[in-house]
């Protein structure tokens, strides 16, 4: 089968990856992919927002199955464009990724069918907003209730700082549409880990729990980011949990969806808090979480594209796992979350580690760096200690690095500290 992946960062390299070990796989293209990609796929140099381009490159190259990575095409209904064609995708329609798209909805969805999630309200009036606020105290959680590129959520330490992030949201509209809808929501306390599931319809076939760092800096210091390094399974979540988590929270909001109307057909992704009453959602994804991805597919025994294909069939895909750890750190821009230089030449990594490529482009036969997050360094082991070890030792020193920066501390947080 001809097989193509739509996205260009480490998430669609991983899966690019993974899917290049699968005997099914005939020819596997990447749209548009970036250049560290090239030895796993074929990238082709259409955007992730050109729709006809994509879907007539699905038709003139025989794709049988299309991956969409990115929240954004899923919101713009690149899945329902293929599925007019007749062309298969494992993604959902842009009517069931709304559970990314939209706080308010997934919040509803979740109050509907008793999905355990902090206790929030809704509101377009920045008065009745702080009044709310004034009403809980801080802390408190403001959310923007469309997609913000991962800015959307203030973790309100004060009241004052509430305020200003409803002010910025519903006065300055500095997230435009996206802001224009608040969400108001109850701070939980506890250690976060995201569960990722493959759905279709009413089938929910969950993976092994994995845990992001999403703050800049060591010690969780320092604004979020899009994930700055992450490991899968996480010890301290037990069996149980997962069991907990997967009837009460993926399996309600797979049904949930099928009753709204809006059937979800891709990966589910919960980003779980585990607090003293069990875990509860902070939010859904309607895709593969990034960087958790990165270490969740290099320990899946099963050839993906049969899973994927398994799962369209609404057959059980028997996942299995390999019994290890693996651990990635993102090496990121200088200056990332905010502005960062790029065209830096990347630094030597080797040892027994792998690399996947986000932010990176080939110039004069070398790779420098396009984005901010720029690639992770990953290694399994069969402790989290192991696999953290064969990472960092592959990496420079942080004083070593010119230009890029990563935290030295992924898997050494094991109580995850709020924000
Ligand atoms: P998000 O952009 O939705 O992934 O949220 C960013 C971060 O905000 C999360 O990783 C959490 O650390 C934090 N967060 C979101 N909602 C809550 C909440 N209700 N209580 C505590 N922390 C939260
Ligand atoms: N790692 C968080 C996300 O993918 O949204």
């Amino acid at each position: 089968m001809n097989v193509l992946v739509v996205g260009r960062g480490g998430r669609e390299h991983s899966i690019v990856k993974k899917l290049s070990e699968s005997v099914k796989v005939d020819e596997l293209f990447v749209a548009p992919g970036n250049a560290g990609m090239e030895s796993h796929a074929t990238c082709v140099p259409i955007e992730e927002t050109e729709r006809t381009k994509l879907i007539d490159f699905a038709k003139n190259n025989q794709v049988s199955l299309t991956i969409i990575g990115p929240e954004n095409p899923l919101l713009d209904g690149l899945a329902d464009a293929f599925q007019a064609e007749g062309l298969r995708v494992f993604a959902p329609r842009r009517e069931a990724a709304l559970i990314e798209g939209s706080k308010s909805f997934a919040k509803e969805l979740m109050m509907k069918y008793q999905i355990p999630t902090a206790s929030y309200e809704t509101f377009t009036d920045p008065i009745a907003a702080k009044q709310y606020v004034n009403e809980i105290g801080a802390p408190i959680v403001i959310k923007a209730d469309g997609l913000a590129a991962g800015k959307g959520v203030i973790v309100a330490e004060t009241k004052e700082i509430a305020f200003q992030a409803i002010d910025d949201m519903l006065v300055s509209k500095t997230f435009s549409d996206a802001g224009a809808k608040v969400v108001v929501e109850e701070f939980l306390v506890g250690s976060e880990f995201s569960l990722m599931a493959f759905v279709n319809g009413d089938n929910v076939y969950p993976m092994i729990p994995a845990r992001d760092h999403k703050r800049a800096f060591d010690n969780d210091e320092g604004p979020n980011t899009g994930g700055m390094g992450a490991y899968a399974p996480v010890a301290d979540i037990t069996e149980d949990v997962i069991v907990y988590a997967t009837k009460e929270i993926l399996q309600k909001a797979a049904s949930g969806m099928v009753m709204e109307d809006r059937s979800f057909t891709g990966i589910l992704y919960a980003g779980l808090i585990m607090t003293d009453n069990g875990p509860k959602v902070i939010e859904f994804n309607a895709r593969f979480g990034d960087p958790e991805t990165q270490v969740v597919l290099p320990l899946m025994k099963n050839d993906l594209l049969q899973v994927l294909l398994d799962v369209l069939h609404g057959k059980d895909p028997q996942l299995e796992w390999e019994e290890e750890t693996c651990l990635g750190v993102v090496l990121a821009s200088f200056g990332y979350p905010d502005a960062y230089r790029k065209g830096v030449v990347l630094p030597d990594i080797d040892g027994d580690s792998f690399i996947v490529y986000a932010g990176v482009e080939e110039s004069d036969n070398r790779f420098v760096s396009t984005g901010g997050r720029v690639l992770l360094v990953g290694a399994k082991g069969k402790t989290l200690g192991a696999a953290s070890r064969l990472v960092y030792e592959c990496i420079p020193s942080n004083e070593e690095l010119d230009g890029f920066f990563y935290r030295t501390d992924i898997g050494k947080i094991e109580e995850g500290a709020p924000g």
